[in-house]
């Protein structure tokens, strides 16, 4: 039987960055509460012409360079997203696919918001393991700046630009392969977080399509009590599962959307500082791609070491969850 192992890691941030002083000259906020509230102090945000699949090709580039396998050899391209180049098609990783130099594998885009990369991760793994593919390019990549409201102070502090990918490849090797990975969703809490309008489930005439109900819009408060519970339990239940205990993971890389919903989990699982990984204070919640800009800022900080256990975790639009227990097996 073929396991999925976990191979490169690679990620791109645009240039320009937003800062909170900067987004209180925009709407009624401070610097202090945004710093208070959420952790984030600065998010980067990509120029008017880069687009989503720019910056999901600059990653895939980098986490391919790193995997030493071939883009030739790469079967499938998942991009988990929900800021797409265009909404409906083409889907963003065959813009991605053809960026990078990759023809004729199987490519397509998840949209399960922040779940986004554990979604595509846990879709590479059972390709893998079903022997129906080999090498699977998993991105994470968000142009949420383009579905932002900067009149909304509930939503456009928290939401920033970037990408992350992953190279996950088939192996025999049982102690290199991903764990395991949980992911779940509920539908009744759908209206938390939602685009109202640009689909054909609002009625709307081509002018609202325009307006405001293209934007993110979130009812912040419910949505941050039901994470903490639901990330909780999601991620104690991986661990007893597979019989791990907090201490044995290397790396905790939660998603990056609020400082105090990665402590509230954090301090739930009994995590100690330093295995904690954030980047939420300069990214802010960049969505799908938080999880691999995260595990790219850890390894390009020389923090990751072949056989490190990384435990992820993320919560999201749909609602949607996951977590996952992966160790890190590059190929050198
Ligand atoms: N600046 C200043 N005040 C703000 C503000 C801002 N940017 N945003 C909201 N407020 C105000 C509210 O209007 C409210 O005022 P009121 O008490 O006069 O009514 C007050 O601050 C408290 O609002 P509340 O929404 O309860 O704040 P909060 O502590 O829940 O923080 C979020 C708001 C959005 C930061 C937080 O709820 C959050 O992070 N939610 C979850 C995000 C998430 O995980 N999403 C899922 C994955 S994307």
């Amino acid at each position: 039987m073929a396991y999925a192992a976990f191979r490169s890691i690679g990620a791109y941030a645009p240039q320009k960055i937003l800062t909170n002083q900067e987004l209180s000259d925009m709407v009624d906020t401070s610097d202090e509460w945004i710093t208070k509230r959420t952790g984030i102090l600065e998010r980067r945000i990509a120029a008017k012409d880069e687009k989503n699949s720019d910056m999901g090709a600059k990653a895939a580039e980098i986490a391919l360079q790193r995997s030493g396998i071939a883009k030739e050899d790469i079967d499938l391209v998942i991009c988990g997203t929900i800021s797409p180049d265009y909404f409906c098609m083409p889907s963003t990783a065959t813009i991605i696919a053809k960026k990078v130099g990759i023809k004729g594998a199987m490519a397509f885009d998840i949209s399960a918001a922040c779940t986004g990369f554990i979604y595509s991760l846990s879709i590479a793994r059972a390709f893998i393991e079903s022997g129906m593919k080999k090498n699977v390019l998993v991105i994470g990549s968000e142009k949420l700046s383009s579905i932002t409201d900067y009149t909304d102070r509930g939503t456009c502090i928290l939401f920033g630009d970037g990408a992350g990918a992953a190279v996950i490849c088939a192996t025999q090797n049982k102690e290199e392969a991903i764990v395991d990975i949980n992911t779940g969703a509920d539908g009744e809490y759908a209206d938390l977080l939602m685009t109202p309008n640009g689909g054909s489930g609002s009625a709307h005439d081509a002018l609202e399509k325009e307006t405001a109900g293209c934007y993110m819009q979130m009812k912040g408060n419910e949505t941050f009590k039901i994470a903490v519970r639901t990330l909780t339990n999601d991620v104690k239940d991986i661990l007893e599962k597979n019989n791990i205990k907090s201490e044995d993971v290397q790396h905790f890389v939660p998603h990056q959307a609020n400082l105090r919903i990665i402590k509230a989990v954090g301090d739930a699982l009994k995590m100690r500082e330093d295995q904690v990984v954030l980047t939420v204070a300069k990214y802010g919640n960049t969505s799908g791609a938080s999880i691999p800009m995260a595990i790219n800022d850890l390894y390009e900080a020389d923090g990751l070491k072949k056989g490190e256990l990384m435990l992820l975790d993320a919560f999201g639009g749909g609602l949607t969850w996951g977590s996952a227990l992966i160790p890190f097996s590059p190929l050198k």
